[in-house]
């Protein structure tokens, strides 16, 4: 469930990217870095516990800090909307891979069908990020407790960010940054315990956070770069063949948006009766108070072989169909954003400057606003109140009109006001300003 107490949204049946979420229990749904197996109409999500508990915090290194293993959660939906939390279903151990202080990242489940059991894959580590195992874990039901099989280095490679892919011939494959040139992409064996041999390499220094779907008959991978709990902008690959060859990497969003402040996840294909909506899964990281990360899942477009991730408020789901709608928001109030306080200098005045305020108002939509009137009052080495009304960038700009030499003076915006919208102080960024 996934508009919560504090969104400014009404309906709790749509998604509401970067706030936090909670399950059907109301407790705060922590499964970070995960990934989705999904059961006839069920999809369970597996991921990583994290509070906001100083002990769990690790020192690393240089300032950075990490949250220690304390346990792999699973909760289930139906809608992929609401969540029921099933059970910790790999926790902390007295000592080894498990033990107190490790590092334990990115859990993924896929079934074997051979064998009839969860076999669950995860990042190991220490807390100086030094060991770089993968680890294995099965079950013989889905949320049940999965009994921890050991860690190791695939093929003799060191192994950091991974996830699991299951292709639709029952082949499983590991895909995990090997420290150096990129995403290794081994199979695995048929029993999924082990891995087989090295599909192939995805040559790109530094790429992490590995997530791999198929849409028609394209394979797509999604990475992001290294830079610890800081977003960065994210990429992706596209093959015909899971060995290759591989496209060279393109952005999915915007330039510089570092991924809508966030990093890759998961990407899982919500397959319905109209049409497939892919969600791309991902982390807003919080280092500061790891239990406050939140979690950014947004409509992936498949066009072509291009993918495009845009940013929604709010946007509903329809497991059952497969379609997905953006929630439009309807603004009401606008507020002052912000106040820039500047002088003009006269010319052939011997020093005089007008005093000159640019003032931005934007609505509770987060948009700026265009023809709202906006009265303010300069104080100190002036005494003038003046009135000008929003251009299309939501910005007046007010100039005194007499002058003073080297002026010192206080802005404050006295009334907006507007067609449609009512002017909301309470919300407004600043409401004086001085220079
Ligand atoms: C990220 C990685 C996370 C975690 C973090 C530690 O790059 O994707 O899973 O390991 O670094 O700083």
């Amino acid at each position: 469930m996934l508009a919560l107490s504090g969104s400014s949204y009404a309906s709790p049946e749509t998604i509401v990217p970067g706030v936090l979420w909670y399950d059907t229990s109301s407790n705060v749904l922590s499964s970070h870095g995960g990934g989705i197996l999904k059961e006839g109409n069920t999809y369970y999500w597996f991921g990583e516990y994290m509070d906001s508990d100083p002990n769990n915090v690790l020192p690393v290194y240089e300032g950075h800090v990490t949250h220690q293993f304390v346990a792999n959660t699973c909760y289930s939906s139906i809608d992929f909307v609401h969540w029921t939390f099933e059970n910790n279903v790999l926790t902390q151990q007295a000592s080894g891979d498990l033990g107190p202080g490790r590092v334990v990242e990115r859990p993924k489940v896929i079934y074997n069908d051979l064998t009839g059991q969860y076999v669950m894959y995860m990042h190991i580590d220490s807390s100086m990020y030094d060991d770089n195992r993968v680890g294995v874990a099965t079950c013989p039901t889905v949320n049940g407790n999965y009994t921890y099989l050991g860690g190791f280095w695939p093929l003799g490679n060191r192994s950091g960010d991974m996830t699991l892919f299951k292709d639709d011939d029952g082949k499983g494959y590991l895909l995990s940054n090997n420290g150096l040139s990129g995403i290794n992409i081994y199979e695995l064996t048929d029993d999924y315990l082990d891995v087989n041999s090295l599909a192939t390499l995805v040559r790109k220094p530094g790429a992490e956070a590995p997530a791999m779907f198929k849409a028609g008959g394209t394979y797509y991978l999604l990475c992001s770069d290294s830079s610890w709990w800081t977003p960065n902008d994210n990429f992706y690959f596209t093959a015909t063949s899971i060995t290759g060859r591989w496209s060279t990497s393109k952005d999915f969003t915007p330039d510089s948006t570092n991924t809508w402040a966030s990093q890759t996840t998961y990407v899982q294909p919500i397959q319905g009766s109209v049409s497939t909506t892919y969600v791309f899964m991902a982390d807003r990281w919080n280092e500061w108070d790891f239990g406050n990360s939140m979690y950014i899942f947004l409509p992936l477009i498949v066009d072509g072989t291009t993918l495009t991730v845009d940013w929604y408020d709010e946007w509903t789901l329809d497991a059952e169909t497969g379609e997905w709608a953006p929630v439009e928001c309807t603004a009401s109030t606008i507020h002052v954003e912000s106040i820039v306080c500047s002088t003009v200098p006269i010319p052939r005045s011997q020093g005089m400057s007008y005093g000159e305020v640019t003032v931005t108002i934007y609505d509770d939509c987060g948009d700026r606003v265009v023809g709202a009137e906006v009265t303010g009052t300069f104080t100190g080495d002036f005494n003038e109140t003046l009135t000008e009304t929003t251009d299309d960038s939501g910005v007046v700009v007010l100039t005194t009109t007499t002058g003073f030499k080297q002026p010192s003076y206080t802005f404050c915006v006295d009334n907006v006001s507007h067609a449609t919208l009512s002017y909301d102080p309470n919300d407004n960024t600043e409401t004086c300003e001085s220079y």
